[in-house]
């Protein structure tokens, strides 16, 4: 018996995961699977004044695999930093070593007169944000606000060290070397030196993959790059902070932010959460898209449980109910169908039954 974590978290993060619990269900009868749900984020400071409570990281250890909504709303706005929603994400990627942020950007040709860019920009675009998720200004020591000078003075650290960067690299030059055998490393080699460090590893790195092609682009040019040639890419390697920004931007290539499913991973067991986050202005209305959800089920099928047939089936799936005109309120046009969450949800369910 294989267990999975469920952390639905704040805001539309139990509503979508109640369509993924419908995906794993469809499995769950040619599969011994064990789902437990225990709090995180807000959710889990209301339960037991810790967005990361000892109970939730012990399941989390133990699992083969963690199925994460998302964290975060105006509730807990006021709290310190150190007690915040966030604390409970940061505090699991942490927990678990989860280093390594893999979040693909997949266009669905039914979507793309959602996307912001032009029809012709779009074409062929497809590649993977691989961002470093336990290090650089996220987690560097020290941190923190004091006073000087006589006013209010406050500092974040940017920190890697060669072991940090080298095992992410890896990570990146392993995965293109499965798909166009790209990788571009964003950086701001030009200004500070955490990157300068950043970008002789990913070279040395590269030492060993000679059929893989590096480039290296400074961040402001990768923002740009995204929007206007973002079919070059094939797997952008970024640190923890850049790649949080570039893969909002990534993500809304695809037409809605709902879209897109991620991976965390790199320690003993993995961490899957689609990209958005709570949605607080949404929460609770069953409109809130859970097709980035049901992907991350897709993932972990491949990644965590060795079956890439489910996983195809997922993404057969969510692309035929797309083809059938069901969509929900954010990639809603005239002439399609508007449906709720849970309706999008029984939809997919209902498709990948029919093709079990
Ligand atoms: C993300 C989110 C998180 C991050 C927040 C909620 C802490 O924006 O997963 O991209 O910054 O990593
Ligand atoms: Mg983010």
């Amino acid at each position: 018996m294989e267990t999975i974590l469920l952390v639905a978290g704040d805001g539309i993060g139990p509503e979508i995961m109640e369509q993924a619990k419908r995906i794993l269900g469809c499995f769950q009868k040619n599969m011994p699977l064990e789902l437990i749900e225990k709090p995180i984020g807000g959710a889990a400071i209301d339960a037991y004044g810790n967005p990361f409570p000892q109970e939730t990281d012990q399941v989390a250890r133990a699992a083969k695999a963690v199925l994460l909504g998302a964290v975060g709303g105006p509730k807990w706005d006021a709290l310190p930093l150190a007690q915040r929603p966030e604390k409970g994400l940061l505090g699991i990627r942490k927990a678990l070593g989860l280093y390594a942020n893999l979040r693909p950007l997949t266009i669905w040709p039914q979507l793309a007169n959602f996307s912001p860019l032009k029809p012709e920009i779009l074409e062929n675009v497809s590649f993977t944000v691989v961002r470093e998720l336990t290090g650089d200004l996220y987690f560097g020591e020290p941190r923190g606000l004091e006073n000087k000078d006589g006013q209010r003075t406050a500092f974040n650290t940017m920190t890697y060290s060669e072991t940090e960067i080298r095992r992410i690299a890896i990570t990146a030059f392993d995965l293109a070397r499965k798909g166009r055998k790209k990788v571009c490393s964003v950086d701001k080699a030009n200004v500070l030196e955490t990157m300068r460090l950043w970008r002789e590893i990913v070279e040395e790195v590269h030492r060993d993959y000679s059929d893989v092609e590096l480039s290296h682009m400074h961040v402001d040019n990768a923002a740009m790059q995204i929007v206007r040639q973002p079919s070059s890419f094939d797997v952008m390697l970024t640190p923890n902070m850049f790649g949080d920004i570039l893969s909002d931007e990534a993500a809304v290539l695809s037409g809605s932010l709902g879209l897109l499913p991620s991976a965390s991973v790199g320690g003993t067991s993995a961490l899957y959460e689609p990209i958005h986050g709570s949605a607080p202005d949404i929460a609770g209305k069953d409109i809130a898209n859970p097709i980035g959800m049901m992907l991350c089920v897709a993932m972990m099928m491949e990644s965590s449980f060795n079956k890439p047939e489910c996983a195809a089936l997922i993404r057969q799936s969510v692309s035929d109910v797309l083809d059938s005109g069901m969509r929900t309120t954010d990639i809603w046009s005239s002439g399609t169908d508007k449906v709720s969450t849970d309706s999008m949800g029984k939809a997919v369910e209902r498709r990948i039954s029919s093709l079990l």
